[in-house]
């Protein structure tokens, strides 16, 4: 088939490239000339494993195009995706901007029929509005169709997830767009009956609801993990209690020190200013979303009880920046709001992350911040090592280096990774919820 992937964002590159992947001929447009330039010299704007390798290799086959002209594309495409970015306003609504602007574009430029999907993550109602949108200012007389098919891929493992998808939603009330989607994604599931047909709306809701369960679920055992820390419980022995019992299952009940990404915290923000949009004010999910900003915190409440509430004398060396392993992407990252606090009380900082120090230092660039080219280089002279994403090169500790460079062997783990056995070795260790 022949697409248009209009956005080379996260969800765009990586989805557009899959297609490209399975045979398709694919079109990938955005409006910032540089990246598109760089993409077509194979040079990735995010670090996703995988991904660069294939931009390349589908580019060499003619199977994938960047192109900053709209209408070059869809002269030459029959779908058309919308996977521009849908980012928080300030009042936590969902801005929609982008969206509209794209819809507009297309209008200017669509010469024949065509059915257009949104894969950004948007709004119950706004495919409708596209349409509508398209309709109004179409320059030519075309029949336009339109689709929602939300995207569930994770950072770090989006190429699996994209190629492997555990289900299509495909949001429709008309069969034969529902068929057409059909054939794209068989071969992504192939001998398997993984897709799920729907309407347009409970389509655009089915992807906020997935975000806002999976961090429900996160919160849920953040503040279990609390509890825990109060009545003397280990959360870990309680989430392998909890996991094995089917209908609760192991994923995504880890505590820890907040969850972050361009997902979660938005979409469940998103969801809640719906809510409150119809008159509906939705009691869980506000408290989801609070419960995650004050788990940011819970390091820091640590640190200040450990050395009290003025920490200006002191250096932490900090091991991980990205919100999650895997990913340069630091946005909404538990480690800003740690380093940030750490700052303010006056704290110096020593921090390592293998792929996230530019990224980061686009959101936080202090002079008290240094930043090392290795995990050791962090250590020499901190008075603690605070870990707040759980890379694999952090799993197994060498504790006699550990021990040479920090001045006092003290940790707080902030992802619960470390054994309770190194507290033998002579350190302090603070973990979440045990
Ligand atoms: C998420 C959804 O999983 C994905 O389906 C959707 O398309 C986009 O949002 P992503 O943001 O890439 O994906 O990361 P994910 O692996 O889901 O983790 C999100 C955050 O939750 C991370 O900060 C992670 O550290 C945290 N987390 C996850 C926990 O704190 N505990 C857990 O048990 C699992």
């Amino acid at each position: 088939m022949n697409l248009t992937v209009i956005g080379t964002g996260y969800v765009g590159l990586v989805t557009g490239t899959c297609f490209a992947e399975m045979g398709n001929k694919v079109y990938c447009v955005d409006i910032d000339e540089d990246k598109i330039e760089n993409l077509k010299k194979g040079i990735i704007p995010i670090y996703e494993p995988h991904l660069a390798t294939m931009v390349i290799d589908n580019q060499a086959k003619n199977n994938l195009f960047f192109t900053t002209d709209l209408k070059e594309a869809l002269d030459n495409s029959n779908i058309i995706f919308i996977a521009v970015g849908t980012p928080q306003a300030d009042d936590g609504s969902v801005n929609l901007d982008f969206v509209y602007v794209v819809a507009n574009q297309i209008a200017e430029v669509i010469s024949k029929d065509s059915l257009i999907v949104t894969k950004s993550t948007v709004p119950v109602g706004t495919g409708f509005e596209v349409k509508k949108i398209i309709n109004e200012n179409k320059l030519n007389n075309v029949n336009i169709d339109i689709a929602s098919n939300p995207e569930f891929l994770k950072e770090g493992v989006a190429i699996e997830d994209c190629l492997h998808p555990d289900r299509v939603i495909i949001g429709t009330e008309d069969e034969k767009v529902a068929n057409v989607l059909k054939e794209l994604y068989e071969p992504f599931v192939a001998n398997h009956d993984r897709f799920i047909f729907m309407d347009v709306k409970s389509a655009e809701m089915t992807k906020y609801v997935a975000n806002a369960m999976l961090a429900t679920k996160i919160s849920f055992m953040n503040e279990i993990a609390n509890i825990c820390e109060k009545t003397g419980a280990n959360v870990q022995s309680v989430r392998l209690g909890i996991g094995s019992d089917k209908r609760i299952g192991y994923k995504f009940i880890y505590a820890g020190c907040g969850y972050g990404g361009s997902c979660f915290p938005k979409d469940v923000k998103g969801l809640i200013n719906t809510s409150v949009e119809k008159g509906y004010i939705p009691r869980i999910l506000s408290m989801v979303d609070e419960v995650n900003e004050t788990q940011k915190m819970v390091i820091i409440d640590k640190i200040i009880n450990r050395f009290g509430p003025d920490l200006s004398d002191l250096t932490f060396a900090i091991w991980g920046l990205a919100f999650k392993p895997q990913t340069d992407d630091v946005r909404c990252a538990p480690s800003i709001t740690i380093v940030s606090e750490l700052l303010k009380r006056g704290a110096k900082i020593k921090a390592y992350d293998s792929k996230a120090i530019e990224t980061f230092k686009r959101e936080i660039d202090d002079e008290n911040i240094d930043f090392t080219s290795s995990k050791y280089d962090a250590l020499d002279n901190a008075d603690a090592l605070i870990l707040i994403t759980e890379w694999k090169e952090f799993r197994s500790l060498d504790l006699d280096e550990l021990s040479k460079r920090l001045n006092q062997k003290i940790i707080f783990d902030g992802r619960n990774i470390y054994s309770k056995r190194i507290e033998d070795e002579g350190f302090e260790l603070f973990q979440i919820g045990c």
